[in-house]
């Protein structure tokens, strides 16, 4: 996991906002610095109002750069994202990023990557299979939702799906999904799982490969207010490196990237 340099405070101006259904938009905003620096994993920090309530500061994966311009993909749940899923385009938003780790596309060696995501989850993916086809790795999308509402596939190649009621892919979750591809399709080479969802998804997937003996990083979900070690919001209790014990750590510093195998399952 590799950790940022250059982080920025800046002022950025929204580009475009598109409902992506179930909720979910689309937020294109331009920011030179930020949109440089990003890695796949990395996360912004967003204020979109101008008072200065601290509240309406929230985090958000980076979903993607293009250029100048980041994309984030925002679940409105009121208070400051219902503002941000409908702002329109011109206005004034401060942004601080690039901020936490970044998933590790290097080691230990691997041919192939499977991206596995649940709902909001798939949002860092279309970044992190951007860099992993630079380094020519293939790239397997695992992606699983209640329903297909759940379900944000854009800008990814190569997409197996599961719904827990069936409305589209394979009906299921998506450890089902994944036992079921990786009992009958040949994987070449050495693989690397990458995650980003609900937590009681990532837990699943660290049992998984651990049972597969599978490299795997998740990145972790958590109640994120100011991103930058402030507010012990994220506060989360993870394995030690060594396996022995445990200790307690922010994610907005140390993650949201994570070996799966800190997991406690
Ligand atoms: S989000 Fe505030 S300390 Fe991590």
């Amino acid at each position: 996991m590799h950790h940022q340099s250059e982080i920025t405070d800046s002022k950025a101006t929204i580009i475009s906002t598109r409902n992506l259904g179930g909720e979910v938009s689309l937020i294109a905003f331009t920011c030179p610095d930020i949109a440089r620096n990003a890695l796949p994993g990395n996360f912004v920090n967003i204020k979109i109002n101008p008072s200065n309530q601290p509240l309406l500061r929230r985090p958000f994966s980076i979903h993607n750069v293009d250029g100048d311009n980041v994309e984030i993909m925002a679940k409105n749940i009121g208070g400051g994202t219902a503002l941000l899923c409908n702002a329109s385009a011109g206005t004034a938003i401060e942004v601080i990023g690039p901020l936490g780790n970044a998933f590790n596309i290097e080691t230990p060696a691997f041919s192939t990557a499977i991206l596995v995501s649940g709902g909001i989850g798939t949002a860092p993916m279309m970044l992190l299979e951007k860099h992993l086809k630079a380094e020519e790795k293939e790239v397997i999308h695992v992606i699983g939702g209640r329903s297909r509402d759940d379900i944000h596939t854009r800008g990814l190649n190569n997409c197996h799906i599961a719904t827990e009621d069936g409305t589209e892919g394979f009906k299921g979750n998506v450890i089902e999904l994944l036992r079921n591809m990786i009992g009958d399709v040949m994987l070449e080479g050495p693989v690397k799982v990458f995650a980003c969802g609900p937590n009681p998804m990532l837990k699943a997937l660290a049992g998984f490969s651990q049972e597969r003996g599978l490299s795997c990083e998740v990145s972790l979900e958590t109640i994120m207010g100011c991103g930058i070690g402030i507010c012990y919001g994220c506060i989360v209790e993870l394995k030690n490196q060594s396996g022995e014990g445990t200790s307690s750590m922010l994610l907005c510093q140390d993650g949201p990237v994570v070996d799966a195998s800190r997991l406690i399952i």
